[in-house]
């Protein structure tokens, strides 16, 4: 049977190639209330990076989030991030929750699953001006770190970027 509010992440293959880009559609959307994005002239917004997920395994991981089986939101991460020069830091590239799940803990519940599934020296960047995501990550990474978490600002547009910097030990992240 099937708990109607867990919340599970799945790590997404080829075969989530067009979920996923339906849903970078959605994101993308969201984003443009923050960032200067431009629609394509066949009204997708297109995000050219997908297919590096299937082809560079080693350094990209893909994710679907799923609430009570239904899908719920997406996460991409990178091996290596703007923020930092160490090509082995951990970045949240992209991390979304669709609207109807949210307020609700899901995107709570998917980073701590995030971060307990892949361990290690992690950097999240959100940008000033997506205030709601500011302070998503910040109480998630406050909880998750006990306030241990380093925090930097780097100049950006329209916004300066808000980066975290934290690790996560395997096994030491609760659920
Ligand atoms: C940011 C986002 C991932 C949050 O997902 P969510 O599932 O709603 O987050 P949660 O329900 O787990 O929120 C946990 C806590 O974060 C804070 N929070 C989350 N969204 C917030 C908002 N819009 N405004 C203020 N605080 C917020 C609250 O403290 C919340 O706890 P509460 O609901 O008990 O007050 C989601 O709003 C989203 O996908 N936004 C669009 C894409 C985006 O901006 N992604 C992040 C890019 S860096």
């Amino acid at each position: 049977m099937t708990d109607s509010h867990a919340v599970s992440l799945e790590a997404a293959t080829s075969a989530d190639a067009q979920l996923l880009s339906n849903l970078l559609e959605l994101y993308i959307h969201d984003l443009s209330d923050v960032f200067d994005v431009e629609l394509g002239a066949d009204g997708r917004f297109g995000y050219p990076r997908l297919p590096l997920y299937w082809s560079e395994r080693e350094r990209r991981f893909a994710f679907i989030v799923r609430c009570g089986g239904r899908v719920a939101g997406f996460v991409l991460a990178t091996r290596g991030s703007p923020a930092v020069e160490d090509p082995d830091v951990l970045d949240v590239a992209e991390f979304f929750v669709l609207r109807r799940y949210r307020r609700s803990g899901v995107g709570r519940r998917a980073a701590l699953l995030l971060w307990s599934s892949l361990p290690g020296r992690w950097t999240v960047r959100v940008s000033e001006g997506n205030r709601g995501a500011v302070a998503f990550w910040s109480g998630v990474i406050a909880e998750l770190t006990s306030g241990a978490a380093t925090e930097s600002r780097r100049p950006g547009q329209p916004n300066a970027w808000r980066v975290f910097s934290f690790e996560t030990v395997p096994g030491r992240v609760t659920v």
